[in-house]
């Protein structure tokens, strides 16, 4: 009888398209026993240090790297040993940011590797990461409100509005909660005269020409609401992605819908008084991707008790993490394996940030396809939170994707316990 073979036999690209329209890569990696494929997300709200997504020549540029660079140097190697394949993948693009092959295409060789060896094992992706006693389970984050870059026309400048189901006892609970949420929101907006019309942003949240203000009063409403009528409280936080609103050359962020510019002092006197008015859980980029200083500030005010995180001021990288970890800067990371391009970068990146006690938080990005691996990865690396939208097929994928685990593993799941430092 021969053995399971995880030795790689083809590796395949093709052109497919996000939730966005945009052109992204999809990955099929082969071996003899098992079947790997991965497609990549884009963002809208880039981080300036992450991953180019694409070479110059675009997703045609990389797929034909795939075909003449790529796939050659791959094929006979082992699907198990992933940090070979994502090393191999560093040497062929030479460059710090994947600006050759593209940080997308290096994201997606890298997951479908990983998921067929997964795959030839006979093992779910999440199982063959994570190991299969204790399978944690992931709260989810939901965007239910939005504006920024993620929404066109009058909206407001935060770019997302996240409930998290803090009181939820499993997985499908605390989906339905956030559904149940995104709900109300459209049942208050409705009776609001505001002259919404049901339109929904990149990440399926309301898009909806309210204030500032006036959305984090809906929001609150509505999570205090659910809270009541269900007996299990929900929380929210913002995600502010400050990046996009902050004016390097004035030195201040605007808040273009409310006519109000604030100084990097106002805006962590703003961000404090927010948290403290609406009990938020949870802010995601409250300051410039550069300003780690205000970060720890903010996180000073605020530890044990919110999660400041970072996204665009740590890219997934561990480098930048060591930085904010000296510096006592946030105390949760955003891990999108697309900002750093391979799995093997953003694991090492996943375990300093528990060893110093971040909370995980394993992210979608605006532009989205139906893959559903980052379900996998948030149970694989044990991370506490998912953050995957709460409508359309492409998040609801992701949260369908749990769903299944739950069903399928009863009991030998619980739901993550979320310990905030
Ligand atoms: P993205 O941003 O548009 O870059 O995916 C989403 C986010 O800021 O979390
Ligand atoms: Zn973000």
């Amino acid at each position: 009888m021969r053995g399971i073979s995880t030795i790689i036999e083809d590796v395949r690209a093709l052109k497919i398209f996000n939730s966005r329209g945009e052109e992204t890569v999809e990955v099929e990696v082969e071996t003899a026993d098992g079947l790997g494929v991965a497609s990549a997300p884009s963002g809208a709200s880039r981080g300036k240090w992450e991953a180019i997504p694409f070479p110059p020549g675009g997703v045609e540029e990389s797929i034909k790297k795939v075909e003449e660079l790529i796939a050659p140097k791959l094929v006979g190697m082992d699907a198990e040993d992933q940090e070979s394949i994502d090393e191999t993948l560093r040497e062929i693009d030479g460059t710090e940011n994947f600006g050759n092959i593209g940080g997308n295409l290096a994201f997606a060789i890298s997951l479908a590797t990983a998921e067929a060896a997964a795959d030839s094992h006979n093992l779910n992706l999440f199982q063959y990461l994570g190991g299969n006693l204790d399978i944690e389970l992931p709260l989810p984050l939901g965007n239910v409100l939005g504006g920024g870059k993620h929404a066109r026309g009058s909206v407001p400048d935060i770019q997302e509005f996240l409930v998290l189901p803090v009181g939820a006892r499993t997985f499908e609970e605390a989906a339905e909660l956030n559904v149940k949420v995104h709900r109300k929101i459209g049942e208050i907006l409705l009776k609001k005269n505001v002259g919404f019309n049901g339109g929904r942003g990149d990440e399926g949240a309301w898009a909806v020409n309210l204030s500032n203000r006036e959305a984090l009063d809906v929001v609150n409403q509505a999570v205090e609401e659910v809270s009541d009528e269900t007996g299990r409280e929900c929380r929210f936080g913002l995600d502010i992605a400050a990046s996009s609103i902050w004016n390097e050359d004035k030195g201040v962020y605007v808040y273009a819908r409310d006519g109000v510019e604030r100084r990097p002092q106002e805006q962590l006197e703003f961000v404090s008084e927010v948290i403290d008015k609406y009990r938020l859980i949870y802010v995601e980029d409250p300051f410039d991707e550069e300003d780690f200083e205000s970060f720890t500030e903010l996180t000073k005010e605020f530890r044990g008790k919110v999660m400041i995180c970072g996204d665009d001021l740590f890219v997934t990288n561990r480098e930048r993490l060591r930085r904010g970890i000296e510096l006592g800067a946030a105390n949760a990371i955003i891990i999108k394996v697309n900002q750093i391009g391979t799995l093997t970068e953003a694991f090492k990146t996943v375990k300093e940030a528990k060893k110093a006690g971040y909370v995980t938080v394993v992210s979608h990005r605006s532009g989205e396809t139906t893959d559903t691996k980052i379900a996998h990865l948030a149970i694989g690396f044990h991370s506490p939170i998912l953050k995957s939208g709460v409508l359309g097929g492409e998040r609801i994928a992701k949260i369908n994707e749990v769903l299944r685990i739950e069903s399928v593993f009863e009991g030998r799941t619980k739901l993550s316990s979320l310990q905030i430092r």
